[in-house]
């Protein structure tokens, strides 16, 4: 075995991957970093200071400034942060500037779980597990509109289901880390699981890891 075990979980939006992650950091008593957030705050710095985001080197500076106590910001988790960050994270530069963050949660000693889309094709594709959670548009959508009704935010399901559908688009067509499963991701597809059950799959898949780079 060489390095920390790593654990990427990656997977398009509301697919159960952030649940995962936080069941397997308990489980595993390692750290969780939700790459998703980063990318949420560059696209709120950028709104902030009125920068168009299509402008690359405008939202490359606001991801430059980014410090991690901005991360716990109640406004990362709206509707509106998750189309924004999915239009800024299109810029090659924007994802240059958050890699160092990235890698260097990635390479600590104790190991580390990372959630997001790129973790596993690039952020670190050495990560001795690798997991790529997905389940359909409808449900997906289903649970993001129970998440953000929670947090009273009055939407319908049919803009949900628009906003995941464009995000996926968007996501996966990109030139720079497109979303899409590593070679030796193994998916998961939570459609029918409950959060248990997506969570005992997701810790069955990473015990067989966890023997395999043990082994190794
Ligand atoms: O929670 P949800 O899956 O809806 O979104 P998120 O993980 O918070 O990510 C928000 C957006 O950031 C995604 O739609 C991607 O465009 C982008 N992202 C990315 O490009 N790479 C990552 N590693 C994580 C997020
Ligand atoms: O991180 P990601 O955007 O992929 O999704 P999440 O935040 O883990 O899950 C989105 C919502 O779906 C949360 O409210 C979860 O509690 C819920 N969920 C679910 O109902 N059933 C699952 N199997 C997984 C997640």
């Amino acid at each position: 075995m060489t390095g920390a075990f790593v654990i990427a979980v990656d997977g398009p939006a509301a697919s159960g991957k952030g649940t995962i992650a936080t069941r397997l950091g308990e489980a595993y008593g390692l750290p969780v970093l939700d790459t998703g957030l980063l990318y949420r705050a560059v696209g709120v710095l950028a709104k902030r200071a009125g920068e168009d985001l299509d402008d690359e080197t405008a939202c490359a500076a606001a991801a430059v400034t980014l410090t991690a106590d901005q991360l716990g910001d109640p406004a990362l988790r709206t509707r509106e942060a998750g189309e924004l960050a999915s239009r800024v994270a299109v810029h090659p530069r924007v994802r240059d500037a958050l890699l160092d963050f990235q890698r260097t949660f990635a390479g600590q000693e104790a190991g580390a779980i990372l959630d997001g889309r790129d973790i596993g094709t690039v952020i670190w594709p050495q990560a001795p597990a690798k997991l790529y959670v997905t389940a359909t548009p409808e449900v997906r959508a289903e649970r993001r509109w129970k998440q953000l009704q929670g947090q009273g935010e009055a939407v319908t399901y049919e803009d949900i289901l628009a906003d995941i559908r464009r995000r996926d688009a968007r996501d996966g067509g990109r030139g720079a880390a497109p979303m899409r499963p590593a070679e030796d991701a193994v998916l998961l597809d939570t459609s029918e699981m409950t959060i248990e059950q997506a969570a005992d799959a997701a810790r069955r898949i990473v015990e067989a890891a966890r023997a395999r780079w043990d082994a190794s």
